[in-house]
């Protein structure tokens, strides 16, 4: 299995960006969880952060054609990317949308995700314990790649 990690703009300054929102635990930390428990259960992850939309794209574009599963935080592309959208409802593995804040008891713009119509699920408000439960989720959901949601 093959999982790709997208994190979108100013999620590499997790840690120190609005501790008391977003906690203490660094990108990094995250990253390094999820590869060590996906290598215990025989996975890969693949790691992409950008602040850049292009970017994110071309990276759901590279891997869509190897990959079982992705787990995304795309940031504040969450409330206004089409362009993102449009990329990622063209793969036809799950697709889990993360946010470690409750968006829903934020500022109204955050109500909206243009993302989770085409996304299988949405975890937010967990922390970055939420990257976490939807890798186990995705371990846990045994599809080749190329099979539907
Ligand atoms: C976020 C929520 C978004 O509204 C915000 O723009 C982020 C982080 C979250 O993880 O809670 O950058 O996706």
């Amino acid at each position: 299995m093959r999982i790709l990690l997208l994190n979108g703009p100013n999620l590499n300054m997790l840690g120190t960006r609005e501790p008391h929102i977003y906690g203490a635990t660094t990108l990094g930390d995250i990253e390094q969880a999820l590869v060590q428990r996906a290598q215990h259960a025989n996975a890969q992850m693949v790691c992409v952060q950008s602040n850049h939309e292009g970017a994110l794209i071309d990276a759901i574009q590279r891997e869509q054609a190897t990959i079982n599963g992705i787990i995304i935080n795309p940031g504040a592309f969450t409330h206004y990317s089409y362009a993102l959208r449009d990329a990622l409802s063209a793969v036809s593995c799950p697709i889990i949308e993360v946010h470690i804040s409750n968006v829903y008891k934020r500022e109204p713009f955050r109500h909206h995700s243009v993302i989770a119509p085409i996304a299988t699920g949405q975890i937010a408000g967990l922390g970055w314990r939420g990257y976490v439960l939807a890798l186990d989720w995705i371990l846990g959901h045994k599809e080749s790649p190329g099979t539907h949601h």
